[in-house]
């Protein structure tokens, strides 16, 4: 029964998903221009290990790789918060025994963790994806162990923990988002350095995701994935709160930084990096601080947002006009996201500067109104 009641709160998030593209219309530029009757991606005769480790053409900075690894241990060492897919085709059933159909699985992080349309049987990439999975399959089909999903509610003692342990375990799977010492990238906020509470560390890890979602149970909202209790132990998330409770210089010694990931090729040069803009509450619960970090990142801190709305971006826009043309968009859909005082970090898209806009505003795209704005200073 609950089973059936999760499936089919997943066809309705996948309906809504459908009319909010549609209502998007020519609100974020590329996309949504065309008239057919249907929500799924087009697709890009790209190859299987593209489709496998690039983000989707319209979806947020997350791919399958940033999440997944083919095979454990991953050839680049890093633990990701789902397990491998090794074998993937081959399984009897998906995410706890919900789902039967894999492409149903591959819809549900396609919608719920990558803000991506979602796909049907017939469409190209899809296939091309399946093809590369099952072309290097070791079992045959319903033989793989399925595998489980433990969503967890962290300890209410998260003290104890230690701190170099924590650092070595965080750039070794944390770091595929936040970056090396948690110093933000174009997927994820900074984290590093900042004297993070436990509480904060211990609920994005492990309950972090829609509460809406069609599939898990016990998310507490945001876009990071949770960690489940076979991901990541309860030891090593003290470790981990150890670690992100340190501040400043202590929290990065460890690590020589000069191997730092190579998503920060952002220049530190305008004369507006630093101002910051207060969000005024227009509706949805929306308020925090956005701050101009770097020449292409804008950070906004003690985020708040309900999820509500329809179609609802993060717009740069002049002097308060957020309306296209002045207005375009500088994040994925945040609908039906939760934000309870959090960061969220953004990337200037390709071709905007600073220059472009002196606003920010979360913006819902779908009836043009903005829920809460702000002018940097
Ligand atoms: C932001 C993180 C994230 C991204 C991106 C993501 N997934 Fe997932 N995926 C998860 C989590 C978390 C689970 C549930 C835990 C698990 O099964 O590993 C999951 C589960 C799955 C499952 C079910 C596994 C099972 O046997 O129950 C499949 C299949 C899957 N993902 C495929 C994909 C594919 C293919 C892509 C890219 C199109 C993708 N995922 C992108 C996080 C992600
Ligand atoms: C797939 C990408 C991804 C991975 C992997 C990931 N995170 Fe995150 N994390 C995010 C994003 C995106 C946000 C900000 C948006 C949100 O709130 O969901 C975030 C937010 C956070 C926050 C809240 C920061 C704040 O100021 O509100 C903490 C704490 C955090 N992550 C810790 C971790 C830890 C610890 C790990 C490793 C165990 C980890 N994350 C792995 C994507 C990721």
């Amino acid at each position: 029964m609950g089973t059936f009641w999760k499936l089919s709160l997943y066809g309705i998030l996948i309906s809504l998903l459908a009319s909010g593209l549609m209502a998007c219309g020519g609100g974020g530029g590329g996309g949504g221009g065309s008239n057919a009757d249907t929500s799924s991606e087009t697709p890009t005769a790209a190859t299987g290990q593209e489709l496998f480790e690039n983000r989707m053409s319209s979806g947020n900075t997350f791919a399958c790789a940033t999440c997944h690894a083919l095979t454990e241990p991953a050839s680049d060492g890093i633990r990701r918060p789902g397990h491998s897919l090794e074998n993937v085709t081959r399984r009897p059933h998906y995410k706890n025994g919900q789902l039967t159909a894999m492409l149903d699985a591959v819809n549900s992080c396609l919608s719920e963790w990558m803000n991506a349309p979602t796909w049907t049987e017939d469409n190209t990439d899809w296939q091309t994806l399946f093809s590369w999975f099952d072309d290097q399959a070791t079992v045959t089909a319903g033989e793989a162990d399925p595998v489980p999903i433990q969503i967890v509610d962290p300890p209410t003692d998260l003290s104890g923990g230690d701190a170099t342990a924590g650092q070595t375990l965080f750039n070794s799977s944390c770091v595929v988002c936040h970056g090396e010492n948690g110093v933000g990238t174009e997927r994820a906020p900074q984290v590093g350095g900042l004297g993070l509470s436990s509480e904060l560390v211990g609920r994005r890890v492990r309950t972090s995701g829609r509460v809406d979602s069609g599939v898990y149970e016990g998310l507490t909202g945001g876009i990071m994935p949770f960690w489940g209790a076979d991901r990541i132990s309860d030891d090593e998330l003290r470790d981990l709160t150890a670690y992100l409770a340190l501040t400043g210089e202590n929290a990065t010694t460890a690590f020589d930084s000069s191997t730092s990931s190579s998503d920060s090729t952002c220049t530190s040069n305008h004369s507006r990096v630093g101002q910051t803009a207060e969000l005024s509450t227009f509706s949805h619960n929306v308020s925090g601080t956005a701050e101009i970090v770097d020449d292409c990142t804008i950070t906004i801190r003690n985020f708040n947002y309900d999820g509500g709305g329809i179609v609802v971006e993060i717009y740069g826009g002049t002097d308060g006009e957020y309306n296209p043309p002045t207005g375009f968009s500088i994040s994925g859909d945040l609908k039906d996201t939760l934000f309870e005082n959090e960061s969220l970090t953004l990337t200037l898209p390709t071709g905007v500067t600073l220059d472009d806009f002196n606003g920010i505003s979360v913006w819902c795209v779908a009836v043009g109104v903005s829920f809460g704005d702000g002018l940097f200073q």
